[in-house]
């Protein structure tokens, strides 16, 4: 596993999806304003021409009245009707003013209408809508009907804000309508488009976190030709390479495991030459004395550089090449090259001559040498006068049990449970720790095992089984 990811668990509104969903109401809200202004403003001037196109139709019918005269009541009747305070005509230069109501109210403000446009009329319409009082106003323009060059009217803004309101009102209304079908729309469709491949790409970075190892992890690019896409693959690429780099940690880790145990046995074998090879300085030859130094200085440098190639990893053992042994002998052998490095200790072979175990003979040797040589180690860390390691063994029908007592001090309890794992040793100079793993694989690949049936102040005793092959 890689180191974790950080566990951020996006909520909907900080989420990609949040985002997108707040800035599509966002923008689209801001459209809508965009449209709103002119179209307010629009409202505006279309509400006043069509008083003037009223006021025009009132003026020319007091004008079709004989002598241009109409009573106050018809007069008023007219004003109403259209909406307006006064109607005045302009023609040739000449202004009239057709109608009048009696109000005398002063006009606060004049407009003009003629080449209005319509992002001009913004800022009038805006003021509309925020008038505190009811202005009278004046209004000018080309009237519709061409009864003169110009048309005046007065008229009060009120009604006008009204209507402005309402239309705003309205236009508010559906504007929110369509910004939440809009701003839907664009997150659904942002969503399925970008949010929903990018949660996917980090759901897979996160699984594939957790096994890098497993090659059903990597991610299965789409189709997509996008930057998506091209993340995807790119993506793909990496957990790749990230892979086989793995294997390839691993099998150099395998290796280095191999080299180490090659290394360990190697150097018990070379401890043994060494310690027969320091007789050699005994015999008087003068040839021997001359070589016997460079031997044994060769033999420690070999021993020296074994225990620094003893690194790290992991193989399998060649498989064993099985025959009956007669165990006493491969016992009395493996004295025979710890005798030296024994010195007080007395090692004792207690098996009975007929026993035969169903084994490889170099590799029950390695067991033995092993466990041996940890059993002198282990009483040399504390010796006594009576000390020994004693081997003996029994058949039960198929299977072969061989214990190895010693009188050590017994298995340091920071030990215990798993010094049959690799690199598993007690802080003692030379000691790798891989010497019980290697013996506890040996005799895993004959079917049997080791374990430790006593260990304590007296001594420890571990125990081998080696069972016979199928049909022995
Ligand atoms: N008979 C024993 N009595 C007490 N402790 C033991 C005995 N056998 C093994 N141990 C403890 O178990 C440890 C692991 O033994 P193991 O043989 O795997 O490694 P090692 O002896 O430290 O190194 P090496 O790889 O050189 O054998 C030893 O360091 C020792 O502390
Ligand atoms: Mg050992």
């Amino acid at each position: 596993m890689l180191d974790p990811t950080p566990q951020i668990k996006p909520n909907p509104l900080t989420g990609l999806s949040g985002k997108v969903l707040l800035l599509s109401i966002i923008f689209v809200m801001l459209g809508e304003v965009l449209i709103f202004l002119p179209s307010i403003a629009n409202f505006r001037v279309q509400w006043l021409k069509t008083r003037v196109a009223q006021a025009e139709i009132a003026a020319l019918a007091t004008e079709a009245a004989p002598n241009e005269m109409v009573d106050a009541a018809l007069r008023d009747t007219l004003l109403m009707d259209a909406g307006v305070e006064a109607v005045a005509v302009m023609r040739e230069g000449r202004r009239s003013l057709v109608l009048r109501s009696e109000s005398t109210a002063m006009v606060e403000e004049s407009f003009d209408l003629r080449g209005s446009v319509s992002y001009t009329s913004i800022l009038p319409a805006m003021m509309v809508m925020f008038q505190s009082h009811d202005r009278l106003i004046n209004v000018i323009d080309q009237p519709p009907a061409m009864s003169g060059n110009s048309i005046e009217i007065a008229l009060h803004e009120w009604p006008l804000r009204d209507a402005m309101l309402n239309f705003a009102l309205r236009v508010l209304g559906l504007s929110v309508v369509l910004s939440l079908i809009v701003a839907g729309l664009i997150f659904a469709a942002l969503n399925r488009v970008l949010v929903r491949p990018m949660r996917m790409l980090s759901a897979n970075m996160m699984s594939f976190t957790q096994a890098p190892e497993d090659a059903s992890r990597i991610i299965m690019p789409t189709t997509r030709r996008d930057e998506l896409g091209l993340a995807e693959h790119a993506l793909e690429s990496m957990q790749k390479q990230l892979q086989g780099l793995l294997q390839q940690k691993s099998r150099l880790a395998a290796l280095g495991l191999a080299v180490s145990k090659v290394s360990h046995d190697l150097r018990n074998m070379l401890t043994s030459a060494q310690l027969i090879s320091d007789r050699l300085g005994e015999v008087k030859d003068q040839r021997v004395q001359r070589f016997a130094p460079k031997l044994i200085a060769s033999l420690d440098r070999a021993i020296v550089f074994l225990n620094q190639t003893l690194t790290y990893g992991r193989a399998q053992e060649l498989p064993p090449r099985r025959e009956m042994l007669a165990l006493k002998s491969v016992i009395d052998d493996v004295f025979e090259s710890l005798k030296l490095q024994a010195g007080h200790i007395k090692l004792i072979d207690d098996v009975a001559a007929k026993l035969l175990v169903d084994a490889d003979h170099e590799q029950l040797s390695r067991i033995l040498t092993n466990l041996v040589r940890n059993a002198i180690q282990a009483i040399e860390s504390r010796p006594q006068t009576k000390d020994e390691v004693r081997i003996s063994a029994k058949r039960e029908s198929h299977l072969v049990l061989i214990s190895i007592a010693d009188t050590g001090p017994g298995i340091p309890p920071a030990l215990k449970g798993k010094m049959f794992e690799a690199f598993q040793t007690a802080a003692r100079q030379g000691g790798t720790g891989l010497g019980l793993a290697i013996s506890a694989e040996l005799a895993q690949a004959h079917g049997g095992g080791i374990s430790i049936a006593q260990t304590g102040e007296r001594g420890t005793v571990f125990e081998i089984s080696f069972p016979d092959r199928n049909g022995h």
